[in-house]
């Protein structure tokens, strides 16, 4: 039998090929298709993310112009899914409402030949803002927005929808960085999930609805989540400190920390770290930033352990004014571009995802009629 220790939850198994992106050569770094998260999070825009990813190259200007119209001209939410949307609690999980929605929208826009999954691919990137907005503004104020808005990028959208007017500039690049961030991140849990369900040759929508499913989880996407739940606990960062050094003590986990593949720091992190100092100080804040830096510092100091993505994630979202239960869709809006390419390329290289399991049950033993066990 293999040492559950070293093989669990696949830890260093090698599932596959891909050229899409690399995690962690040498403890460190991040690509996508070859370019460094650096570069990409300094330089380029969440729509010359996807486009690359979706499509192998990033675009010229004007294959970027035309990619935006072709994504804003697809924002408009179908009647049959608003009234899907309508019929969920409004006190249902963000996560759960795309979840449904993107199944539903998998019976109203089928995957076809001429409806392909490229299509979806955009269609899906254009739609899961407004499918959320929607949904929530109408659970929660009975209005029933429109989404398909003139709003400049996927950024500007959803802080538009969601705050029912456009957002300040540095708030728009900073949630145009996070999506940057977020958008792929190789065979992470849910990503190895939509290639498992598109290894079967399942349609594309199931693939997506899987992976939605396994990012909602606190040990993968739900850690922004419970990250804030916990930063926010703490008036100062000496509660924080207190409170932090009893967890460790009680050997509890603390959400926002660690990571599978990065050994030494996730490069992320120190990206998005930068935003959250930048909105805290545009937000005059003088507890969400310090209290996270002191618990980044003494998880630093107790484990030697570094804040992954998630961390500094929520700060940012909190100083753009997104409620914490939507802080999980977002990665989903931004991930849906990595899942695509994912999808695309198990389909173009497809075999079977079908591992073994080590058995380590009952020896074979002879059946007993019911009466007479
Ligand atoms: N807080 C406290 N201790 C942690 C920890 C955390 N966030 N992450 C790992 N550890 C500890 C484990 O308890 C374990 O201790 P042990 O050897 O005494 O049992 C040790 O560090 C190794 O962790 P392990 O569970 O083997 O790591 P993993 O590769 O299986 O898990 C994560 C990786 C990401 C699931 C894990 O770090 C975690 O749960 N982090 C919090 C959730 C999170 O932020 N997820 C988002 C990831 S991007």
């Amino acid at each position: 039998m293999s040492d559950p220790k070293k093989t669990g939850g696949l830890a260093g198994i090698v599932a596959g090929e891909t050229t899409i992106a690399t995690v962690g050569k040498e403890g460190v770094g991040l690509t996508y298709r070859g370019y460094t998260i650096e570069d990409l999070a300094a330089q380029a825009t969440f729509e010359e993310v996807a486009y690359m990813l979706i499509y192998g190259e990033l675009p010229t200007q004007s294959q970027l112009d035309s990619y935006r119209h072709t994504l804003k001209c697809l924002r408009g939410l179908p009647a049959p899914l608003k009234t899907v949307l309508e019929q969920l609690p409004r006190d249902a999980h963000p996560m759960d409402v795309l979840r449904t929605g993107c199944s539903a929208l998998g019976t109203l826009e089928r995957e076809t030949k001429s409806h392909d999954q490229l299509a979806i691919a955009n269609r899906l990137l254009a739609l899961f803002p407004g499918m959320l907005l929607y949904w929530y503004h109408f659970t929660h104020s009975g209005k029933r927005i429109e989404t398909a808005i003139d709003a400049p990028s996927i950024a500007a959208h959803f802080l538009q929808m969601l705050h029912g007017k456009p957002a300040p500039e540095l708030h728009v690049r900073a949630m145009d960085v996070s999506l940057i961030l977020y958008a792929e991140h190789e065979f992470n849990a849910s990503t190895f999930t939509c290639r498992t369900i598109a290894s079967t040759m399942a349609d594309f929508y199931s693939a997506v609805t899987g992976g939605i499913g396994a990012l909602q989880g606190p040990l993968h996407g739900g850690a922004n989540e419970a990250a804030m739940e916990l930063i926010e606990q703490f008036q100062t960062p000496e509660e924080a400190e207190k409170a932090l050094m009893q967890m460790l003590h009680e050997k509890k986990l603390v959400m926002g920390f660690g990571h599978r593949v990065y050994k030494k720091a996730d490069p992320r992190s120190d990206v998005i770290k930068v935003w959250s100092k930048k909105l805290s100080e545009a937000a005059s804040d003088k507890v969400i930033y310090p209290v996270s830096e002191r618990l980044e510092a003494v998880m630093r100091r107790e484990k030697g352990m570094f804040p992954n993505l998630d961390f500094y994630s929520a700060s940012a979202y909190r100083f753009l004014g997104i409620p914490t239960p939507m802080f999980t869709p977002l990665f989903v809006i931004a991930r849906i571009t990595g899942w695509s390419a994912h999808i695309f390329e198990q389909r173009a290289h497809n075999r079977l995802i079908r591992p073994t399991a080590d058995y380590v049950g009952h020896a074979t033993r002879p059946f007993v009629p019911i009466g007479k066990r």
